[in-house]
């Protein structure tokens, strides 16, 4: 189901304007991690020359090779594959970091970065119950409504539940292999973490 707009909505691609909104100036090469059927990953396109999505689910690989352009889809796993170290300036990744070893991802990530490049992932982690029920009762009702006027759209890729981190483990984490990173907990059940890799 898409919005009145046409536009797609889910909780997800509602936080694709916080990574778009960090590519570099300049950015030429962009990494989506488990880019699903490849929105975000056409989104990353109308800024930056080349694009490629990286997934395991040969289901969603297809879906986004289906689609007309130039992204370059790569069926593997993104920890193991032999993409050249330091050869992006982006590289995002949406819904997925949970999937995998928090640490040997996001040093994958940094690995691949060129330095002044930028990493931007919006992932998922756990609520501390009953600290976060007065936020959770809030993000219900902004989700319900969101949902309400702008529709949702179900992506056909794997999922994984409950997330094994917390916010602030994932927090702690960011901050140890990121130094300087920048961890933000958003309302619709997301948080996003942005870090650019110093130059020299
Ligand atoms: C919840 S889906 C999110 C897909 C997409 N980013 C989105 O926002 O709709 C997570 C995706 O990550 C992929 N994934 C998980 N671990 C992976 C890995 N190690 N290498 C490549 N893809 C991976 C899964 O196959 C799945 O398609």
């Amino acid at each position: 189901m898409t919005a009145k707009d046409g536009k797609r909505w889910n909780h997800n691609i509602h936080y694709h304007p916080r990574i778009l909104a960090a590519v570099p100036e300049g950015a030429r090469d962009a990494l989506d991690v488990g880019c699903g059927e490849g929105t975000l990953a056409r989104e990353l396109r109308r800024r930056v020359a080349r694009v490629t999505g990286i997934d395991r689910d040969a289901v969603s690989i297809g879906h986004a090779r289906a689609h007309p352009g130039d992204i370059e889809y790569v069926l593997d796993d993104f920890l193991t594959h032999p993409f050249e170290p330091a050869s992006f300036d982006v590289v995002a990744s949406v819904a997925t970091l949970h999937h995998m070893d928090a640490v040997a991802g996001l040093e994958r990530m940094r690995g691949l970065l060129r330095p002044g490049g930028m990493l931007a992932v919006v992932g998922l982690a756990r609520g501390s119950m009953p600290k976060d029920l007065p936020r959770e009762v809030v993000t219900m009702a902004v989700s319900t409504y969101l949902r309400a006027t702008r529709g949702h759209w179900q992506h056909p890729s794997p999922t994984v539940w409950p997330p094994p981190l917390t916010y602030s483990q994932v927090r702690e984490v960011a901050a140890e292999v990121l130094p300087g990173s920048e961890f933000r907990r958003h309302l619709l059940w997301r948080y996003s973490v942005l870090w650019r890799k110093p130059r020299g």
